[in-house]
């Protein structure tokens, strides 16, 4: 986690780096810093927000056209002033700033004690910028070679950033398991954890690979070379991120506009690759591994959090469409449990961000078996589709609310596809059937349009439930993983305690629960095994639970049942989930919004989890 932004050139540094900031504080939002060159180092850090450090640098001197700045989610050390980054060397004359973990940084440490040096912070990022001083004096070497003999040294994750002040004119930055993009203005540089602190200056970037060390320097081109030294030619990309793309666009905050813009993301993960006039789905991206995939002897997906989520709705879609066994698997947990995995396997790993620590450790363990690895994720350049052999963006565009939202669905549009291209090619759908189907994903869209009317109505049941302590959510078959996921949401932004389970689960433990203060909601919607869902919620009946119930419109039994309503489209069965997660995560946000809480950057989180 944490955000990276640096630039030099022309310009005065600090708002182009405060800026950069802003938009990356999903990343982290515990504690903040900037450091300036002018000519001396100028550092200034505090605990809290970004707006916290905006108001800590009034009147002081911030001027300078070379500068670093960093947003902190912890790791080694509290959040407080002192652990906030930028960390100086012993000096003074070096200043860093880091994303991601320093594993053997205890053993650095004492090693760095022993030969005198003194830490000033808890941080595993200090060991950093004091082993490469210590190197650049011993071994009389300049900065870019300190840095790159310093990372021979290192074990883990990390995206640096190093000023100098006895080299005014150069940056010096590295990537291992850690995002870095270089944006490549006219006579300047800029460095972020990803492309929203650039795309407004530059649109020619360069995403550095793992072990790749850049050198940004006023006096010539970018330099690029690995911590074995060898010189690598930059590959300079065009962005196509744009800026409305990463503004609130008149919402009051991100996560609502991200929900309301999930018409718009899920027909973006359809395009051109569903036509259903020509009776057509196809996925560029794993043109060349569907046989692999048709053929698989099994498929796991791995996943965290609500990207787990969506991989079980695809556990749904794949065995239902195409026959083959799916396992779902917490990528924490796959990857520490020595799994039995051959060559015939297809992983699907999916996430958002395309960073998060787990989902890669697993697919690399995978890969490393000889399994083919197919990646779902959001983030174009991201570490996970560059570790996977082939796989489908979501096209949901940047996702900046940390409680993701627009993603999952997007992610369910996608796997929702490839299961549909499998079957085809395997013959395990009816043709008929494969176009009633299509037909309908076709129209999801515009449902889900009519799905976000539901609004005012859930922002009234969310006044009544607002000092609720505890949610219990229940589904089944499709709708498990709806509630699952609505829970999930509710109890991240709002820090009301709520437990998602499978509706039929219910009556072997959490139906202790059940009393007039507990609200149940239930997603009762009309296919699949809707008269055993009406069974389960008489039992929460019987037990004075208060049931909210997501239905199908014109729907009768539940209503009499159920003490309110919501109505969703009527669709088929296995695209419900598409729909019916639209109200769960209004309902969220609208009581997270009256229990005053911060939606966008909920306590304890980071959008981007880069650490085990
Ligand atoms: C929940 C949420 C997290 C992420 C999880 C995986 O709203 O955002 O649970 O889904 O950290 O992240 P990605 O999808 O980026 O791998």
């Amino acid at each position: 986690m944490c955000g990276i932004v640096a630039y030099i050139g022309e310009k005065q540094a600090l708002p182009i780096l405060l800026k950069g900031l802003y938009r990356l504080e999903y990343r982290g939002y515990d504690s903040a810093g900037l450091a300036f060159l002018n000519p001396g180092l100028q550092l200034y850090k505090t605990k809290g927000k970004v707006a916290d450090l905006e108001t800590y640098i009034e009147g002081k001197n911030t001027s300078g056209t070379i500068g670093i700045a960093h947003t902190r989610w912890a790791t080694h050390g509290e959040p407080n002033d002192i652990n906030a980054h930028p960390h100086f060397s012993q000096s003074g004359k070096l200043a860093i700033i880091h994303n991601g973990i320093i594993e053997n940084y205890a053993v650095l440490k004492e090693e760095l004690k022993q030969r005198g040096y003194l830490f000033k912070s808890e941080t595993d990022t200090e060991v950093l910028v004091h082993l490469i001083e210590d190197i650049m004096h011993n071994e009389k070497t300049e900065l870019g070679e300190a840095v790159r003999i310093a990372l021979n040294q290192v074990i883990g994750a990390y995206a640096i950033v190093i000023m100098s002040e006895n080299d005014p004119d150069t940056l010096v930055a590295a990537r291992k398991g850690s995002p870095l993009v270089v944006g490549i203005g006219d006579g300047e540089f800029y460095l972020a954890s990803d492309a929203t602190p650039i795309v407004e200056y530059t649109k020619d970037v360069v995403y550095l690979n793992d072990e790749e060390i850049a050198i940004l320097s006023r006096k010539q081109s970018l330099t690029i070379k690995t911590i074995k030294n060898q010189i690598k030619t930059p590959y300079v990309q065009k962005l196509e991120l744009s800026l409305t793309a990463i503004e609130k666009g008149g919402f009051e905050h991100f996560m609502l506009k991200e929900i309301y813009e999930q018409p718009r993301s899920i027909r973006d993960s359809m395009r051109g690759r569903l036509n259903a006039k020509e009776g057509r789905v196809s996925l560029g991206g794993i043109i060349d591994y569907e046989t692999k995939m048709k053929n698989a002897r099994r498929i796991i997906i791995i996943a965290c959090g609500t990207s787990w989520h969506a991989g079980l709705v695809g556990e749904y879609l794949f065995e239902e469409l195409a026959r083959i066994p799916v396992e779902v698997e917490y990528a924490s947990e796959f990857r520490y449990r020595n799994p039995v995995i051959s060559e015939e396997d297809v992983v699907i790993a999916i996430s958002q961000s395309g960073e998060t620590a787990d989902t890669l450790a697993a697919i690399e363990l995978a890969k490393s078996k000889g399994a083919t690895i197919i990646g779902i994720c959001n983030v174009v350049g991201s570490s996970i589709p560059r570790a996977t052999h082939a796989g489908s963006y979501t096209h949901a565009g940047p996702e900046i609310g940390v409680a993701s939202t627009k993603a999952f669905t997007a992610q369910v549009t996608i796997l929702t596809l490839m299961a549909l291209r499998i079957a085809y090619m395997k013959g395990s759908i009816e043709k008929s059937r494969f176009h009633q189907i299509i037909n309908e994903l076709e129209s999801i869209p515009e449902k889900v349009e009519e799905t976000l009317k539901v609004d005012p109505e859930i922002k009234e049941l969310a006044r009544m439930f607002t000092f609720a302590r505890n949610f219990l959510y229940l589904g089944r078959g499709y709708n498990f993983p709806v509630a699952l996921e609505g829970a999930l949401k509710l109890k991240e932004i709002s820090y009301i305690h709520a437990e998602g389970y499978p509706a039929a689960e219910m009556k072997h433990g959490p139906i202790a629960l059940i009393d007039r203060e507990m609200p149940v909601v239930v997603i009762a919607t009309n296919r699949g095994p809707y008269d055993k869902v009406i069974s389960n919620i008489q039992e929460v009946k019987a037990r004075n639970g208060k049931i909210i119930a997501v239905v199908t419109k014109g729907d009768i039994k539940v209503k009499e049942l159920a003490d309110y309503i919501i109505e969703i489209p009527e669709t088929e069965e296995m695209l419900v989930p598409l729909l019916a997660t639209i109200p769960l995560q209004l309902l969220s946000y609208h009581i997270a919004v009256m229990r005053d809480c911060n939606v966008d950057q909920p306590r304890n989180l980071a959008k981007s989890v880069t650490v085990e």
